[in-house]
């Protein structure tokens, strides 16, 4: 199929017949950013209309929208218009999302978008959380709270975080920000975690395990961790189970995905961004935990300047993440589910697997093709037989370039290998077929 394609496509090094999506490009040489943006500050300013001709002339043309459909590398960024209006018009509103007090109605409204994730998970009513910026920030919270527990249980043990070999790596980031060791566990060779995986947690070990990371949806593959099996581990003894669902939490939505997800609920603390897989703005992580008093002892700013705003009995956004002023960066998102309904996010969320599985069985049938693994979330993991790390990246950069698409290598099982990373539901297997045509 791609096959008959290829001959309709010009090589990407002779781009003038190639359709050519509008935003993707190269990244810029740093110093002609520079030059371009030489002598624009002044004293006098150069006036609205001038700025955003800069806007539209400098700055559009050299970011590369991750909502492209053609965008598949990383973990794409795809909104949905109703997070957009209302991202647009909360930008201006200057509603200060700390505390119950300031922005009551933002925070009832954030709360009730946290609580519909709660239920997905399988929390009971006791669970809350905060959105933060991303899923890294969101990690290392969680595992600050984790670290704090430990370190007013045992306090002279050295405390380690562990997880698998493929762990999102703003794990390991947290683990040396907050002075804890990491430990890497094996995996299966679908790349999860499995409880025998923990093995060598149960013989004799330095180190005190302060949090055991699941992920629900790997960035590499989307592979899911054995949740029940590591959340039985971690509640026979005693150490806080936090699961990185980031990514893959979306495909909570999705009733026939939902029991990959089994023993999320045992879970301390869960990490879903809505900014990857829920169609929401940037920047849009929810951190929930299971008992969010814990996060409370942590995180709670008391002074006297702000004694009237927190430390009462209402919930204040604020006590739950190292963040004080912030923006009610929920607020999108939970007005993309009242707009649009749990169904309509659902589809958009099952169009992502299946592009992954109609992807797969394309790479099937192309004998320069071969499938690395099946793909579960709506990432596909391929190689080109014959091609090395430098081949991909060259062959990326020339699309990317050329304003095709913008795809990225990676490494899998040791081996360089191609990953398309599927979010955008207006994504098309035409799309699909158009880059792997490049690629024969
Ligand atoms: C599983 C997982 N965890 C954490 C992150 C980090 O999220 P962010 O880039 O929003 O900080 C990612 C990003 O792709 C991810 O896939």
């Amino acid at each position: 199929m791609v096959a008959e394609l290829a001959p309709h496509i010009q090589h990407v090094s002779n781009i003038s017949l190639v359709p050519v999506q509008p935003g993707l490009g190269a990244p810029l040489d740093s110093a002609d950013a520079d030059a371009a943006l030489a002598n624009l500050l002044g004293p006098d300013g150069m006036g609205t209309t001038r700025a955003l001709e800069v806007y539209h002339s400098f700055v559009v043309p050299n970011c590369n929208p991750q909502g492209d459909l053609r965008s598949l590398a990383y973990v794409p960024n795809a909104p949905c218009a109703e997070s957009v209006l209302l991202d647009s018009l909360l930008t201006g509103a200057t509603f200060m999302g700390t505390s119950w007090q300031e922005a009551s109605g933002a925070v009832a409204a954030e709360n009730q978008a946290l609580r519909w994730l709660a239920d997905l998970i399988g929390f009971g009513q006791a669970a809350g959380g905060t959105f933060v910026a991303g899923g890294t920030i969101a990690n290392v919270t969680a595992m600050a709270v984790a670290a704090n527990r430990a370190r007013e249980l045992w306090p002279d043990a050295k405390l380690a975080v562990a997880a698998s070999s493929e762990v999102h790596s703003s794990i390991r980031m947290a683990a040396r920000m907050l002075g804890l060791e990491f430990v890497s566990l094996p995996c299966d060779s679908d790349l999860r975690l499995t409880r025998a995986s923990l093995a060598v947690l149960d013989g004799v070990n330095p180190f005190r395990i302060c949090a055991l990371v699941a992920s629900a949806g790997t960035t590499n593959v989307g592979a899911i961790d054995d949740l029940r099996g590591v959340g039985e581990w971690c509640g026979a003894n005693g150490i806080w189970m936090h699961v990185d669902a980031a990514y893959g939490g979306g495909a909570l939505t999705v009733p026939e995905a939902s029991p990959w997800f089994d023993g999320i609920d045992l879970a301390d603390s869960v990490v879903i961004d809505p900014h990857k897989w829920l169609f929401s703005t940037l920047d849009c992580s929810a951190l929930i935990y299971r008992n969010p008093n814990e996060a409370k002892q942590l995180f709670g700013q008391r002074a006297a300047y702000i004694e009237s705003a927190v430390g009462g009995d209402t919930w204040d956004p604020s006590d739950y993440a190292p963040h004080f002023t912030r923006k009610c960066r929920g607020l999108p998102f939970w007005f993309s589910l009242v707009a649009r309904g749990s169904d309509a996010i659902a589809s958009d969320v099952r169009r992502g697997i299946e592009l992954a599985r109609e992807t797969a069985d394309v790479v099937r049938c192309e004998p320069t093709l071969e499938l690395v693994m099946e793909p579960t979330l709506s990432i596909v993991v391929f190689r080109r037989l014959g091609w090395q790390r430098a081949d991909y990246e060259e062959w990326a950069a020339r699309l990317l370039a050329a304003g095709i698409a913008f795809v990225a290598p990676t490494t899998v099982k040791g081996e360089a290998a191609m990953r398309f990373c599927f979010i955008n539901p207006e994504t098309s297997m035409m799309d699909v077929r158009l880059i792997l045509a490049t690629m024969l």
